[in-house]
């Protein structure tokens, strides 16, 4: 049970005068886009130190029992006794904290010794009082940082206590001089640690403050950890600063052992990339996003690394430090703690690449919420989850890690039904309206419905679907609503009323427009928007039979906008009066199109492709799609070309251009060598992974959670590729080689039901299957010979 009340605690919400949060000057997302800076006060003179609580207390016996139980209005790290009560980083985590703020129970009784002990906790603004929000605005849930906190012991008589924050714990602060989870952290290293591990009070008390219970729940999903150090890879000089680079980009931080100059400060600035020069060069902009740490130093060697921030980036660049003073710089990166599920390697170097920046960038923008981008916005677009929800699931098992998600997109849920953009939503989230006319998209809101149906699929997780249902219904009503407006014939079933992004960075359009992604938003949004219409109701139909609802009205609506859409959207031509390839990859994946026209729309996204050197030309919403159409229209070969395709734009050109991570945009680095000031860490367009997975290495979930599977490799990228994958219904094993002749082995768990597609290219191939596989042969569909196997190992080869 929640512990949700007031009288379920011990302890009170306390805090401290000096807990006050600075509110920063209004600043316009306008404003910003327009490459404006407001002035400001120096960062010293806004920001605030970390702010310590302290409680000493007397234990006259060993202890048999004890947890800690705590949360925070801001991020905490709590020590008993000098030792961390874990190595979780930024907990509460980040959640709607207005509607859901989680509390941590950590075990403690090996740290509590019988005589004198101390709890200590420090408490910095995090996502809580941070300047979190995309355009840099602070104070976003609340100005004021706040501790509770139950010590609950059990001494070896068996007699209770519980240690609960209150006025008696003392406050102040220390070595932290300020720390902002956006744009970075001081740390003075004159001042020790020696607060957490001596028995002194500081000075002042601590004051109870009234805040909210009726939040709190406990940690759901998983706590957010620092992982396996990278090392430096190369370091050199740009005049008188070092610069290094880790070799790959992550979200994270520096952790560095040097002499630290006495009173000097040593400065640490993040980047993702070098400039075309390869120097040194920031690509994040914007107001707070300066992703710079600050060490003041002791004349001593010390180990140090930042407690309570991250950045996005694969160099820094030093200044006042001397190389001879550096002993030793590791880049650190953090993210939420899931167990590792998939794996795969190919015969090909670039696609190994390719797959593990996609594993990165997920790792990166998967650190307590899912994210855009981990340097920039970082904030939960409905949208790049959506589009980025599939493939999430193979590498990584983000069910519950994307449900707890799920739950901040229900809380900030407009009356209306709308979706908004993103999750949490801070309070400048409020101000995006200004800026666009519109608090959501159409295939950005459409997350509500895709993202859990996509847990459905791959966890067999019927809970997601029940407990996100109501507000899928919401949004829905809102956009049939929306989309009908006042129109009274039936155009009212094309959603052409309001704002959306539409198939958002599109990358002709980006390039004509001079890099304005409105461009994109304007060109396509109607269409698109359509499309989701069409297919969420489908989608509510599903969903709607499975948990029992009636489902009719769904079917019938989708039928009234795939109508509209074939009516107003479709010329006598088949051409799509939107002729964009990702219109018609849209149209097709979503089945738009009357079966009559589909070969012409085909051949038209077929002929763009050509047109457009044989490069895509989709944006975020359709690039998941891209592949998937063509190999299921017969042009797996296309499909295979321009997944190994290497011209601007293209997965591999990012490969060839040394990227390690996914870009927010095809051409962060152009051809010509001019590098933008863009994310170079977005997933989004990592999307293909789960293509790859189902129709490279063609598994694929035929009944929820991997219960039944089909294995059907459909394209061949490569000579060579093994994979495994621990689904949650047991572990699948693939291997798959190209050279001589086709050979395939494939292991599967016990219980696990599977339908093998062998696939062949001419009549004499086919005979060889059936003849040879006989035993288990179902059918030859047009492409494949099937073959029934249950549970055990596989090994096919002709
Ligand atoms: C973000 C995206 C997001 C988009 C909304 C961008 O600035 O980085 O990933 O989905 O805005 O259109």
């Amino acid at each position: 049970m929640d512990k949700n009340k007031a009288d379920l605690w011990q302890g009170k919400w306390i805090s401290s005068p000096k807990a006050i949060v600075s509110e920063e000057p209004e600043f316009t997302l306008e404003e910003m886009f327009s490459g404006q800076l407001k002035p400001q006060l120096p960062v010293d003179e806004r920001l605030h130190p970390v702010v310590y609580f302290k409680k000493i207390f007397e234990l006259t016996q060993p202890v048999k029992k004890a947890n800690l139980e705590i949360t925070a209005q801001g991020i905490y790290q709590a020590f008993i006794n000098g030792r961390k009560v874990t190595e979780a980083v930024f907990t509460p985590d980040y959640t709607d904290y207005h509607d859901f703020l989680q509390y941590q129970t950590f075990d403690v009784r090996d740290q509590l010794i019988e005589g004198n002990n101390s709890l200590c906790v420090e408490v910095a603004d995090g996502w809580y009082a941070g300047r979190i929000s995309v355009q840099g605005g602070s104070c976003q849930f609340g100005n004021q940082l706040a501790l509770l906190a139950d010590l609950k012991i059990e001494l070896q008589d068996g007699s209770k206590l519980v240690i609960g924050t209150d006025n008696t714990f003392s406050t102040g602060d220390g070595k932290h001089r300020y720390a902002d989870i956006d744009i970075g952290e001081k740390q003075d290293l004159r001042l020790d640690d020696e607060w957490l591990k001596n028995n002194q009070d500081f000075s002042e008390s601590a004051v109870e403050i009234t805040a909210d219970y009726s939040r709190l729940s406990a940690q759901e999903g998983p706590l957010v950890f620092r992982n396996q150090a990278l090392s430096s890879q190369k370091i050199w000089e740009e005049e008188a600063e070092l610069v290094v680079d880790f070799g790959q980009v992550i979200a994270g931080r520096v952790r560095l052992t040097a002499v630290f100059p006495q009173n000097k400060e040593v400065v640490i600035k993040h980047s993702e990339v070098l400039d075309e020069n390869g120097k040194f060069f920031q690509n994040i902009i914007g107001r707070n996003k300066d992703q710079t740490d600050i060490f003041i130093g002791n004349g001593k060697e010390e180990t140090v690394e930042p407690d309570f921030t991250f950045h996005g980036f694969r160099y820094v660049k030093i200044s006042g430090l001397k190389r001879s003073n550096l002993t030793k710089i590791e880049a650190i990166p953090i993210y939420s703690n899931m167990s590792e599920t998939g794996w795969i390697e190919t015969s090909n170097s670039k696609i190994n690449q390719l797959l593990s920046n996609i594993k990165w960038s997920q790792r990166g923008n998967m650190l307590s919420i899912p994210t855009d981008c981990p340097q920039r916005e970082r904030v939960g677009w409905t949208g790049d989850m959506q589009v980025f929800a599939p493939a999430s699931t193979f590498y990584l098992n983000t069910n519950q890690f994307i449900k707890r998600w799920l739950k901040n997109v229900r809380i900030d849920q407009r009356s209306n039904g709308e979706i908004i953009d993103y999750s949490p939503a801070p309070k400048d989230a409020a101000k995006s309206v200004e800026f666009t006319g519109s608090y959501s998209s159409a295939g950005w809101g459409d997350a509500i419905i895709m993202v859990p149906w996509t847990l459905y699929q791959r966890f067999d997780d019927k809970e997601a679907l029940a407990e996100n249902y109501d507000s899928m219904v919401k949004w829905f009503n809102f956009s049939k609503e929306s989309a009908a407006g006042d129109k009274t014939d039936d155009r009212k079933y094309l959603w052409d009323t309001k704002f959306h992004y539409g198939d958002w960075m599109l990358p002709s359009l980006m390039m004509e427009s001079g890099g304005n992604p409105m461009a994109t938003s304007k060109a396509t949004k109607e269409l698109v928007a359509t499309t989701f219409l069409k297919h969420s109701s489908e989608l509510m139909a599903e969903i709607s039979d499975l948990l029992g609802h009636d489902s009719t009205a769904y079917r019938q609506y989708a039928d009234k906008v795939k109508a509209a859409f074939i009516k107003y959207y479709i010329t006598e031509d088949s051409r799509l009066v939107s002729d964009y390839q990702g219109c018609y990859v849209l149209a097709l994946a979503f089945d738009m199109v009357p079966a009559e026209k589909k070969p012409e729309l085909v051949e038209r996204l077929v002929q763009k492709i050509h047109d457009n050197g044989d490069c895509l030309d989709t944006g975020f919403l359709a690039t998941p799609y891209l592949l998937d159409v063509l190999t299921d229209n017969g042009e797996t070969e296309l499909a295979a070309e321009l997944f190994l395709q290497a011209k601007c734009p293209s997965w591999m050109y990012e490969v060839d251009q040394g990227a390690t991570t996914i870009w927010e945009t095809w051409s962060g680095i152009q051809p010509d060598g001019k590098v933008g000031q863009f994310s170079f860490n977005h997933y989004s367009m990592g999307c293909v992974l789960d293509w790859f997975v189902r129709k490279v290495i063609g598994m694929n979930s035929t009944k929820p959670g991997f219960k039944e599977i089909k294995i059907f490799p459909q394209v061949q990228v490569c000579d060579q590729l093994k994979s495994i994958f621990d689904s949650p219904n047991g572990l699948i094993k693939v291997e798959i080689n190209y050279q001589n002749r086709f050979d395939l082995t494939v292991s599967l768990p016990e219980k696990m039901k599977a339908i093998i597609c062998l696939p062949y290219k001419n009549e004499e191939m086919k005979k060889e299957i059936m003849h040879k596989y006989s035993m288990g042969v179902l059918n030859s569909a047009s492409k494949c010979v099937e073959v029934a196997v249950e549970a055990g190992k596989y090994h096919f080869a002709y």
